[in-house]
């Protein structure tokens, strides 16, 4: 009995400090400011869905309306300059509603407040050449479907 005891012991110790560990983890808030700029470098997990961490109660720092990940045509590598902008309009029609720039790391974000329902992304790539998305977001959540559902973000 005496091993049982230790063991059942060491266990409630080892779930009590990974309870207290957690709630000293800085969670998610939506106050913070974190918006990309060209040439920042200081995003990270390219290609990962930002908002299952930037998020409201999350760890990520900042809440996104909008983030992804924009590759080259090959989908092979990063872009690391560019800008993505929503617009009211299919084909970069009605009004420019934001325009988020893209890091050196092919990661654009914003926690800019915006209304995401109904606007079409366009991506313009280093070479200043324009793609646009087809259908209209219901979601800025853009690395949710990109590289998922349908093939990565890319520009030219
Ligand atoms: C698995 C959770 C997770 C995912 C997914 C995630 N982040 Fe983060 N992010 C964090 C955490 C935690 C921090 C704060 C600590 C740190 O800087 O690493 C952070 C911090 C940041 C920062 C601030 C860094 C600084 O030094 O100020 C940026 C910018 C950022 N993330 C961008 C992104 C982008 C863009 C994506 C998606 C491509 C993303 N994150 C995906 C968890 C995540
Ligand atoms: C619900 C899934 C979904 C989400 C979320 C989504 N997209 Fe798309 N996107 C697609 C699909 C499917 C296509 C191809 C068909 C089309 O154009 O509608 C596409 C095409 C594109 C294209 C044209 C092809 C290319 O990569 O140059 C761009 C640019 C684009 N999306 C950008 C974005 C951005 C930026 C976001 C986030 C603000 C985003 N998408 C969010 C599904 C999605």
């Amino acid at each position: 009995m005496k091993n049982l005891n230790t063991i059942l012991f060491g266990t409630f110790l080892a779930v009590g400090s990974f309870i207290s560990f957690n709630s000293c983890e800085k969670s998610g808030s939506c106050d913070e400011t974190n918006i990309s700029k060209a040439g920042d470098d200081d995003s990270h997990n390219m290609g990962q869905n930002c908002m299952q961490c930037h998020t409201s109660g999350g760890k990520g720092e900042g809440c996104f309306t909008v983030a992804g990940t924009a590759y080259n045509e090959a989908q092979t590598s990063t872009l690391n300059s560019g800008t993505i902008e929503l617009y009211s309009g299919p084909n970069g029609t009605g009004n420019l509603v934001t325009t988020v720039k893209i890091d050196s790391k092919g990661n654009f974000y914003t926690t800019a407040s915006v209304s995401i329902n109904g606007l079409y992304p366009a991506i313009t790539g280093p070479t200043g050449q324009k793609q646009y998305m087809g259908s209209a977001l219901s979601s800025g959540q853009c690395n949710s479907c990109h590289g998922v559902s349908t093939g990565k973000i890319w520009g030219n």
